[in-house]
């Protein structure tokens, strides 16, 4: 998705906010084995409104280090919120009445790689459409790592099964050096569809949403 003319991409500007956001966060990117990795999460230039999430060592600083998220429902008695929902990055837009910010919701489904089971988490303009992410949601305790929830198909025979008993939740994030978007080479936040990752550069990583 490439915007030639901007006044597309101000559309998705002056559009709604999505209902029960919260935040902002900061991504925290711990290695699951080496300690040496311990950074967060940066939204880097990958094309034409197009973000990649890279790794930076070191504290956060500034504004491409900060995310929302968007919870996907609630209950409409009680308001109450659930997960899953959508991690997303406020792209700033500087045009003649000032800074405004288009909404960019966290994806794995951009330009595939049929070859790998690698895939970067990348930033497009647009709130829906994002991967549905879950993340521990449980205050001051601190257990606040982002996981995505899926059905276990490594026992598949040709019976089918009851649904619904089978689900996991993962936590299958790398750091990998790769190609994204209009051919930047970054070392990218990616979900491994299986393992182990095709990409000999992946690092195995937590990502956690700490609350800034
Ligand atoms: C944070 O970012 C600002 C603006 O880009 C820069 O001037 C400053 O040196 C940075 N601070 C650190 C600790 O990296
Ligand atoms: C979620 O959004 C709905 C609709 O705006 C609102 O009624 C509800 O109170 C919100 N829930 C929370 C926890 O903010
Ligand atoms: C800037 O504001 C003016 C006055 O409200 C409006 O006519 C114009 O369309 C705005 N420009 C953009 C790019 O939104
Ligand atoms: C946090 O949750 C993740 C994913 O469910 C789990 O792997 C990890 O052990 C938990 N960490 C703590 C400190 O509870
Ligand atoms: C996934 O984690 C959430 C939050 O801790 C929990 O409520 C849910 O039961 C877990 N699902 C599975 C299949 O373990």
């Amino acid at each position: 998705m490439f915007f030639r003319n901007l006044s597309v991409l101000a559309a998705f500007a002056a559009g709604a906010l999505a209902l029960n956001r919260t935040g902002p966060y900061h991504i925290h990117i711990t290695g699951k084995t080496d300690k040496s990795i311990d950074g967060y999460g940066a939204s880097y230039h990958a094309g034409a409104a197009i973000e990649a999430l890279v790794y930076l060592a070191g504290a956060p600083n500034g504004t491409s280090q900060e995310y929302y998220y968007d919870y996907s429902g609630y209950n409409p008695e009680t308001g109450a919120v659930f997960q899953p929902g959508s991690i997303v990055w406020q792209l700033p837009l500087v045009g003649e009445n000032g800074t405004t910010y288009v909404p960019e919701a966290l994806t794995f489904n951009s330009g595939v790689n049929y070859a790998s089971n690698v895939q970067p988490a990348m930033f497009y303009p647009g709130d829906s459409g994002g991967a549905y992410v879950s993340f521990h949601d449980d205050g001051a305790d601190a257990n606040h790592t982002v996981y995505l929830t899926g059905s276990d198909d490594s026992k598949n025979t040709a019976t089918r099964p009851e649904q619904g008993a089978d689900y996991v939740n993962v936590t299958n994030w790398h750091l990998c050096w790769q190609y994204v978007g209009g051919g930047y080479w970054y070392e990218t936040v990616s979900w491994v569809y299986s393992q182990p990752p095709s990409n000999p550069s992946c690092r195995a990583v937590n990502l956690a949403l700490e609350l800034i």
